[in-house]
């Protein structure tokens, strides 16, 4: 059984354990809070709340939503959407970044976890989504093309892939 679920104030151990597990992040995608101690966990998901109502952004900020992919009952990683690109966005960063825990990498749940977000987008009504990534991250350019990602650009070695909805 797999599903993408949205962050929640539900949310608990074994989520923190994952982002525990994936540490400050790899490649362009952080993950703030890794480092964090048990009793700052309600805090880290009432901010994320936030950021996905787009309550108290800063003005370079946009509204970003968290979801964790669930294989079997296990969180297996952390997928973020962007609806909205600014300026800094559209260059690096795009609408899409995710990353699936190390002891789960090489199953086939990458391309997973964007397909399922691909649902999402659809259902949300966009038209295409921008994804940036290191043009050596191999892995991840897969991910992207097994999910019909057309490559646009590649400047200074980052790579800019659209993903028309149809
Ligand atoms: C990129 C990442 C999400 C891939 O996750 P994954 O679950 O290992 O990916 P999959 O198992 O779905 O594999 C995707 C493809 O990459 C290939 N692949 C997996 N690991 C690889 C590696 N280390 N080197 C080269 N290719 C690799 C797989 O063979 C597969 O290719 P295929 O579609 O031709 O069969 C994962 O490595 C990760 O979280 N990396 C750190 C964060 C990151 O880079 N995020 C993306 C930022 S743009």
């Amino acid at each position: 059984m797999v599903y993408l679920k949205e962050l929640s104030l539900n949310d608990g151990q074994e989520i923190l354990d994952m982002i525990r597990e994936i540490g400050p992040g790899e490649n362009g995608f952080g993950n703030s809070g890794w480092d964090m101690k048990d009793e700052e966990f309600e805090w880290y998901l009432r901010r994320n709340i936030r950021m996905a109502q787009g309550i108290g952004l800063e003005p370079h900020l946009v509204p970003e939503t968290m979801y964790w992919l669930y294989v079997d009952d296990r969180p297996v990683g952390i997928i973020k959407l962007r609806p909205i690109l600014n300026q800094n966005l559209r260059k690096l960063g795009g609408n899409i970044g995710y990353c699936i825990r190390p002891s789960e990498r090489g199953k086939g749940y990458g391309v997973l976890i964007l397909k399922e977000m691909m649902k999402k987008v659809k259902a949300r009504g966009m038209s295409k989504v921008l994804l940036t990534v290191n043009e050596d991250n191999i892995a991840s350019r897969k991910v992207i093309e097994s999910n019909e990602g057309e490559l646009y650009d590649i400047i200074d070695g980052k790579c800019r892939y659209w993903i028309n909805v149809y």
